[in-house]
């Protein structure tokens, strides 16, 4: 099952974002794949401040993983360079540390996501206008999208 949203401004990104956050569960994976300036970061950010993260949250392209505390843990990876990152970042151990992980530019590492996850494919129309393409993996994800759309 696919589930496709067209959101006509950023407002409604945030509006969508604010939906999927409100049906959160510790260890929630989700994956958001989309070309640069689809929106990952700027949905990212509205699930973010919808946890109760007061922190300014800032793409991590260079750091990889960045850590946040809301309502639960955040932790916001962006994989677009990981391949220029010579160590182990341990990606796999951050899906079972209670928190919710986002994963920008995660189809970039196919082999490491989990069998369980939330997958969200931004594409650009124009210059406000996305179509997200919400895909669940498992039983947990299926229910949350049906419970959001
Ligand atoms: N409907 C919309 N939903 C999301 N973003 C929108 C929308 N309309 C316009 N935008 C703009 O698109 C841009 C999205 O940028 P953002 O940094 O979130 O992209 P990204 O996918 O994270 O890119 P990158 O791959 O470079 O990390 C923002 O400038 C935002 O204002
Ligand atoms: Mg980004």
């Amino acid at each position: 099952m696919e589930y496709k949203i067209t959101t006509n401004s950023e407002e409604e990104t945030i509006e969508l974002a604010q939906n999927i956050e409100s049906e959160k569960f510790p260890n929630m994976v989700i994956c958001l794949e989309g070309d640069l300036g689809s929106g990952k970061t700027l949905f990212t950010k509205a699930f973010a401040r919808s946890m109760g993260i007061k922190e300014n949250i800032t793409s991590p392209t260079f750091n990889i993983i960045k850590e946040y505390i809301g309502e639960m843990k955040l932790f916001h990876m962006d994989v677009y360079r990981l391949n220029e990152v010579k160590e182990d970042l341990g990606i796999v151990d951050y899906f079972n540390k209670r928190g919710v992980t986002i994963i920008e530019w995660s189809d970039l590492i196919p082999d490491l996501l989990p069998k369980n996850r939330l997958e969200i494919k931004i594409r650009v129309i124009d210059e406000n206008r996305r179509v997200f393409v919400l895909v669940p993996y498992g039983q947990k994800y299926e229910e949350l999208c049906a419970s959001v759309i």
